[in-house]
């Protein structure tokens, strides 16, 4: 029997898809409590769009391997580590790193995923489930009854959001191109075009007392619209600057200048509120509160999929060594969902 191999992706530096590298090795083995993890299915998130073009706000130095998150099963456990846990198929998130066969992780890191979902299921909910969940839930809070309006409603965030934010009980307006409209509409959402409508007065038409959450990933000065759209007592959560990918410059003022409005926003005599979310944000809770809390959430987003109160969004499946096809395809802005990665 042949030992197995590492395949891994790397982005070496600023490079078009095809400049992505696919690069073989021998597989990490387990260090005392970490495990190695064989991947099923990772993706291709908003973050790689950004890293490629070394755009992202935290950005690595190059190089280095992408992928925000996996699913994958434990082939090995280190020191310390119950060996129960090996051949369990689990979930993490990481920042970098999927884009491989195998990848090592520390254990407390692992999320079991349930014994029935199908891993490229799982993966499109991981980083996108928690984002998603924890904007809906942990920050804007939003009940049944309210309306909520979701920028992106297409996308791997979005797609999620929207479904989590209707089995809340909430109405929900969604932005997309006109090409998604039919599928939101299925989902119980009232879609509005970004590209060739009033976004503005389109939702006052539809909300004329105002929002009660906006969730926005877009940034740039829009965020100004988004905030006005909000009704007494609610909630903008900024959590991107998509608006910002393509631009020169810093990669990080964007993110400073929506960091200034939301703490001016907040300083005002109102009763609205915004929030600048980030998924890492909670680690100054401490590692252990941090990781029981994704642990937490991330079992919720499962349990919503296993019961079907959400539909997975697969846009695309393809294998790792096709990564420039991927790359482009979760850039062309055709696509519903999440482009998986298969090994
Ligand atoms: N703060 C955090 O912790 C956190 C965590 C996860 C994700 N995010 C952010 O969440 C956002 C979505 O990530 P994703 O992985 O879901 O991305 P994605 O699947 O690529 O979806 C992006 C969505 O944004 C839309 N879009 C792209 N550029 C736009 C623009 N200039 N104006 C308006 N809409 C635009 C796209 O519409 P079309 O299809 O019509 O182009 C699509 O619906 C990203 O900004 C990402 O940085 C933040």
């Amino acid at each position: 029997m042949h030992a197995e191999k590492l395949v891994e992706v790397v982005l070496p530096g600023v490079v078009e898809p095809e400049g992505l590298e696919v690069r073989r090795g021998e597989v990490p083995v387990a260090a005392p409590g970490r495990v190695v993890i064989r991947m099923e299915a990772t993706g291709v998130s908003f973050a790689e769009q950004q890293m490629r073009r070394g755009r992202y706000y935290d950005q690595p130095p190059f190089p280095f391997v992408p992928g925000y998150d996996l699913v994958g099963t434990v082939v090995a456990a280190g020191d310390g580590v119950p060996s129960a846990l090996v051949g369990t198929r689990v979930a993490a998130l990481l920042k970098v790193g999927g884009w491989a066969s195998h990848v090592a992780v520390d254990a407390a890191d692992v999320v079991p995923v349930p014994a029935g979902l199908d891993p490229a299921e799982a993966e499109t909910v991981v980083i996108n489930g928690i984002t998603a969940w924890q904007m809906l839930h942990r920050k804007a809070r939003v009940r049944a009854g309210g309306t909520v309006l979701v920028h992106g409603a297409n996308g791997g965030v979005g797609s999620v959001l929207v479904q989590l934010a209707a089995a809340a009980g909430a109405k929900v307006i969604g932005t997309a191109s006109a090409r998604h409209h039919d599928a939101l509409r299925a989902k119980g959402v009232v879609p509005v075009d970004y590209r060739t409508e009033d976004v503005p007065a389109r939702v006052r038409a539809l909300a004329p007392g105002g929002v009660d959450a906006v969730f926005d990933h877009v940034g740039g000065p829009g965020i100004v619209d988004s905030w006005r759209l909000l009704a007494p007592g609610g909630t903008l959560v900024s959590y991107g600057t998509a608006s910002t990918r393509d631009d020169e410059g810093s990669q990080q003022l964007p993110v400073l200048k929506l960091l200034g409005r939301v703490w001016l926003w907040n300083a005002l005599p109102n009763r609205r509120h915004a929030y600048f979310y980030n998924v890492w944000a909670g680690r100054s809770l401490g590692r252990d509160r941090f990781r029981a809390r994704l642990r937490a959430d991330l079992t919720s987003v499962f349990r919503a999929l296993e019961q079907g109160e959400i539909t997975a969004q697969v846009a695309a499946r393809l294998p790792l060594d096709r990564i420039a096809d991927a790359v482009r395809l979760a850039e062309s802005g055709t696509v519903a969902g999440k482009v998986v990665l298969n090994p």
